[in-house]
């Protein structure tokens, strides 16, 4: 489906989960949260039923979100679920790893294509500090497991802040360079948790990208499937590749193909927006199917042409983006 700016909508991302086994700085609080009550949330079969309309009127591919998608129950038959869909091509997931490993087979033998692993440090302290309690042995398990078992592209996404990990960036690179990783450099968004959010924390690709070539050659043009926003480079020699996702300082919503939907039930054509359309109605009426058809539409329409970050928009967002999906 087209939406208002001729812009394909086929790519679906599904948040199942607002909880988390982390508290990453940015994006969370380390106390107080309030999660959404179980009758709150969208059942799987709900789940479900909802990407089996949107899949007929042109959702191609799904992924899940959270919070941690991985901390949602039944996660695995939601992925065997959607894989019975058969207009939906590509399955895939970003999650922080941590519940990774047990679960992986399981996972892929449900359907899962890929997986995004978000890992913004790969120095144990510097990781533990960042996530509040995560260890970073268990991303690192998950990441080759991930790739032992052939969930290919794997992905691993870093958000870069400057004053917390940017001395890492060479070794992310290098990471990319040694394993046929996809490493992806964020630019730091004013959206999550921001007492934590400071401009000066903020770098732009374009500072990651100088970094990068004093000590690499990147070779641009390759691309990575479901890469989206992402502009892609080869590493001369090496066996992955680099990507740079920038919010901030490009805009790439002229090609913008998503739409998002939350854990409790509302549609959002765009994670800067609070704009949303509320399912959870329509679920119970009697021509229910009619009706999601009908929503889904109604968001494609309404999603908005751009986004405001850099007016300092995020300040008011009403969600985090541990409920959204990021
Ligand atoms: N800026 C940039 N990326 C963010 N993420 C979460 N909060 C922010 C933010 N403020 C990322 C996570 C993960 C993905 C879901 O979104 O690190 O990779
Ligand atoms: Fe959890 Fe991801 Fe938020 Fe970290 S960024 S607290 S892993 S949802």
């Amino acid at each position: 489906m087209l939406d208002n700016y001729e812009r394909k909508i086929n790519y679906l991302r599904i948040s199942v989960t607002d909880r988390c086994n982390l508290r990453c700085r940015y994006c969370m609080p380390e106390e107080g949260i309030e999660n959404l009550g179980h009758s709150n949330i969208l059942s799987l079969e709900q789940i479900a039923r909802f990407i089996r309309v949107a899949a007929q009127h042109g959702i191609r591919k799904v992924r899940l979100t959270g919070g941690e998608p991985l901390v949602r129950k039944n996660i695995t038959k939601l992925i065997q679920m959607i894989s019975q869909i058969h207009e939906i091509e590509d399955i895939s997931m970003t999650t922080n790893g941590v519940l990774f490993p047990p679960m992986a087979e399981a996972l892929k033998a449900a359907g899962l294509t890929r997986v995004n692993f978000s890992l913004d440090s790969l120095q144990d302290d510097q990781f533990n500090y960042i996530t509040r309690r995560g260890h970073l042995t268990d991303v690192v398990t998950a990441i080759e497991k991930a790739l032992q078992i052939g969930l290919s592209p794997v992905k691993i996404n870093m958000v870069v802040m400057r004053g917390i990990n940017e001395q890492e960036i060479l070794d992310f690179v290098q990471l990319a360079y040694d394993r046929p990783l996809h490493v992806r450099f964020i630019e730091f968004m004013p959206i999550g948790e921001l007492p934590f959010f400071q401009q000066q924390r903020l770098m732009s690709v374009n500072e990651v990208k100088d970094i990068i070539d004093t000590s690499y050659e990147l070779i641009p043009g390759q691309v990575v499937r479901g890469s989206g926003p992402a502009k892609c480079y080869n590493i001369k020699n090496g066996k992955g590749t680099i990507g740079f996702i920038s919010p901030m300082s490009h805009y790439f919503c002229a090609e913008c193909n998503r739409i998002r939907l939350t854990a409790d039930g509302k549609l959002r054509g765009c994670l800067f927006s609070n704009h949303e359309i509320d399912l959870k109605g329509a679920f119970n009426s009697p021509s229910s199917e009619e009706k999601l058809a009908e929503l889904f539409k109604q968001a494609i329409f309404e999603k908005p042409q751009r986004h405001h970050l850099s007016e300092g928009w995020g300040m008011d967002n009403k969600r985090k983006m541990y409920q959204i999906g990021g």
